[in-house]
């Protein structure tokens, strides 16, 4: 079976039912439960924290926040990637304030002890006292075991991490995905940047935004022209990823303008542009000259940002040839996004009204968010 008769298939079995409700308005404006989800939902999981573009060379030291934990990651001596807890273990003050392309180690700013990239403990200047930064006898019995690692894992270029470490195997996560990226070789991508978007939204209703086709009609003129009508398709659930797909028109091709296409693609994806959401926090998307990682992260119970990362085929990620085509297609991202800032804010306000019961549910179009709810719904439920 083709991959698109396939997921048309796997789209008729997850028709909403007309009973189908969507999740409770707390889940979108209260605080506290926005405190519970990051516990019980975001530290529990895979989630998406950044991209390994911004970890250029070895000797990177690059901050992120998950869940409200301060993270950094390293790119170390070997060219691999780690992660760290952002606090030093002597008197737990944040460690790395800056980003950097180019550390040799990192050296705490309260009373300097310095880490390696891989987290090691190297140096306590004066810590038995003035002038006498170890002795053999010393260093045993006050031993420290240096940095926190946190769990990290990539993917073609997204860096995700997981806080409590308990997460099921990344090739597990990642399963669903693979089987929708096997026809594309998303090892020749190279980073080319980012646009970020902020939304006055909850982080769920700025993903159900990005699943639902159903809006394109009446939102986004643009996307609108790209798409033909019968390829206008609803989103479709796979274990943690929830996708959809579209065929490009002429426009469409035309706006690629001479970007290389993705080598050795199955004729079948030549033309089709591919949108994921791997719960709960990154969305991508895999188009024939280019792939997106969509980094959502919640600012707070009504307040989102979206960092889209660009990656497009070995140089033409970099080079002044693309570089027109590479700034067109990253302003038609935040355009796009801005067609949906007011949207979401609308379905934030929404939320407030008491009336509000999850929705009713076309049975075409909503199967990829209630499919959604279904996966918060379960990960809320998990046992303490
Ligand atoms: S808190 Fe870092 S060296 Fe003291
Ligand atoms: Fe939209």
């Amino acid at each position: 079976m083709s991959v698109i008769a396939r997921r048309d298939a796997a789209r008729k079995e997850q028709r909403p039912n007309p009973d189908e409700r969507g999740l409770p308005n707390a889940y979108f404006t209260d605080e506290a439960h926005y405190r519970e989800e990051q516990e019980r939902l975001f530290r529990r999981t895979w989630v998406m924290a950044g991209v390994e573009g911004t970890l250029l060379e070895k000797g990177a030291v690059v901050q992120a926040d998950v869940a409200g934990v301060p993270i950094f990651f390293t790119r170390n001596r070997d060219g691999e990637v780690r992660a760290f807890q952002n606090v030093c273990p002597h008197r737990g003050v944040r460690l790395v304030v800056e980003d950097q392309q180019r550390a040799a180690m990192i050296t705490c700013p309260y009373h300097a002890w310095t880490y390696d990239l891989d987290g090691k403990l190297k140096s306590r200047a004066h810590f038995f006292g003035p002038g006498a930064h170890a002795t053999a006898e010393g260093e045993a019995l006050h031993a420290c075991e240096g940095l926190w690692p946190v769990r990290v894992a990539t993917w073609n270029g997204a860096l995700l991490v997981n806080i409590d470490g308990n997460a099921m195997p990344i090739e597990d996560y990642v399963a669903p995905l693979d089987v929708e990226a096997a026809g594309y070789d998303l090892g020749a991508m190279r980073y080319a940047g980012v646009v970020s978007s902020t939304f006055e939204a909850n982080w769920k209703l700025t993903i159900e935004n990005f699943l639902d086709a159903y809006h394109v009609f009446a939102v986004h003129p643009t996307l609108d022209s790209l798409m033909t009508p019968d390829q206008r398709k609803s989103s479709v659930g796979s274990g943690n990823l929830i996708y959809s797909d579209y065929y490009s028109t002429d426009t469409g091709k035309a706006m690629r303008g001479g970007l290389p296409l993705i080598p050795d693609m199955p004729d079948e994806l030549i033309n089709v542009s591919f949108f994921g959401v791997m719960f709960p926090n990154w969305m991508l998307s895999i188009h024939p000259a280019y792939l997106l990682h969509w980094h959502v992260v919640p600012l707070g119970v009504d307040r989102t940002r979206v960092d889209v990362h660009a990656h497009f085929v070995g140089e033409a990620a970099t080079d002044a040839a693309h570089a027109e085509a590479r700034k067109k297609l990253l302003d038609y991202y935040i355009a796009l996004n801005g067609e949906d800032e007011s949207i979401c804010r609308r379905l934030q306000q929404g939320r407030q009204a008491p009336a509000y019961d999850g929705g009713r549910f076309s049975p075409y179009w909503d199967g990829g968010t209630v499919y959604l709810a279904n996966l918060v719904r379960a990960a809320m439920a998990q046992a303490d």
